[in-house]
């Protein structure tokens, strides 16, 4: 028998080996300052990229007012224990109704956290008998969700609707040995690549199939469809999402998340959901704080309105300019570049040494060995001015990594690692 601690000390794992050249800077950095377009990073200032405060709620004026008075009157206990238990109030209530009637559903259940209520939702849709069908490039929560499941899964290609397809065949004719059902998940908007999730076509399919879909919209909310409401409004196809997920994290700016079903569906999840029946309440400043997000998202459409005037300007711009963003449809803006893990590291300090850029980078495991993938968010608070001066450093370092600046700054890195 071995000591358990003796693999961790061994295998720090895929990206865990690369702590001591990474962390603090490409791992775990420190961002300063106010979230906004323009932070500081190591005592410089940096034009922001990474953060996902699509329409930039985050630090807006009102925004901070109402949680400094929500903080003040109620501190950040309120309220203490389970929604179940005790930890239940008029104005949870009420943020569900609004959440409901924004996304078009008919009830809503607000979640302490996104990640652990959408396990906690697949966990309580599916008994063993059931089949899940889920495209292999789901976020995290969802494969975690899926591995809470004690029967069959299939995974389909990545936005494959034919994959799809015949995994429905595979999983009906299961379903019909084992008697149970089928549910589907996608996420609205993939958010390494930015591509919507094929939401139409997946669901022209319940005509020849019987299954459930539940949409992970934690992208899409906010920043598509004409109201905000996401990926299903953009498409057209809200009503035929039978379970909607978002979470606060994103265009909210906050804490938390919500699911939005059909009232029996939400009846039935909220007695079910273990993540939440067992751990604490949203706090009442979070979900004040979400009433006033929500307000701000229905009411001033100009804030999606300049997200996405920063979108397309910087997406056009990085297409003239030659560069590969890939496949996106949404504010997700991918930029795939070709080398190593130490010369994307080498890339990357240039950028935000000498250029002043912070963009979150991601390589092998999480894409291809041999890829760089920087994965820039826009929002409404960045600036044209802001892109002009991204688009000029990323042609700026395309040119310095074509021509091997970075590979020969990187050997000592490369030679280390043995990569
Ligand atoms: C697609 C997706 N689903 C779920 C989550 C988890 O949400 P939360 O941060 O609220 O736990 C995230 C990350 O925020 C996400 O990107």
């Amino acid at each position: 028998m071995r000591d358990l601690f003796e693999k961790i000390y061994k295998d720090k794992g895929p990206l865990g080996k690369w702590a001591s050249q990474a962390e603090g800077y490409f791992v775990f950095p420190k961002l300063e300052g106010q979230i906004s377009n323009r932070m500081k990073f190591q005592g410089k200032d940096v034009i922001t990229w990474s953060i996902n405060d699509y329409l930039g709620l985050a630090n807006h004026p009102e925004v901070r007012k109402v949680d400094a008075e929500a903080s003040q009157d109620y501190g950040s206990a309120y309220p203490m224990g389970a929604r179940m238990m005790s930890g239940h109030t008029n104005l949870h209530e009420q943020l569900q109704k609004e959440l409901a009637e924004f996304v078009s559903k008919e009830a809503a259940y607000v979640l302490n956290f996104g990640y652990q209520g959408i396990m906690s939702t697949i966990d309580a849709l599916v008994s063993k008998d059931d089949i899940i069908v889920y495209d292999v490039d789901a976020h995290a929560c969802i494969i975690d969700g899926v591995r809470l499941h004690m029967g069959k899964r299939f995974t389909y290609k990545h936005n494959d609707v034919e994959s799809l397809e015949k995994n429905l065949e595979r999983a009906t004719k299961m379903a019909e040995q084992t008697g149970g059902g089928i549910l589907v998940i996608s996420e609205g908007v993939f958010g390494m690549r930015g591509e919507q999730g094929r939401l139409k076509e997946i669901v022209a399919l319940k005509d020849k199939f019987n299954f459930r879909l539940l949409v992970d919209d934690a992208h899409g909310f906010g920043t598509l469809g004409a109201t905000g409401a996401g990926a299903g409004e953009e498409q057209g196809v809200q009503d035929d999402i039978d379970v909607y997920f978002a979470t606060f994290a994103k265009s909210m700016a906050s804490t938390g998340a919500f699911i939005a079903a059909d009232q029996e569906i939400i009846d039935y999840l909220k007695y079910n959901l273990r993540s939440q029946m067992f751990a604490k309440s949203l706090q009442m400043q979070l979900v004040k704080g979400a009433l006033k997000r929500l307000d701000m998202i229905r009411t001033m459409p100009e804030l999606k309105d300049n997200l996405w005037r920063i979108v397309n300007a910087l997406q056009s711009g990085l297409k003239e300019r030659g560069f590969n963003i890939g496949t996106t449809q949404s504010c997700v803006t991918p930029v795939y570049l070709k080398g190593s893990i130490p010369e994307a590291m080498a890339l990357v300090k240039d950028l935000r040494e000498n250029h002043g850029i912070f963009c979150s980078i991601v390589v092998y495991p999480v894409i291809p060995k041999g890829l760089i993938l920087l994965r820039m968010i826009p929002t409404a608070m960045h600036t044209l001015k802001d892109v002009e001066e991204t688009l000029q450093a990323f042609s700026s370092i395309r040119e310095r990594l074509n021509s091997g600046v970075y590979k020969r700054l990187s050997a000592h890195v490369s030679a280390a690692m043995g990569e």
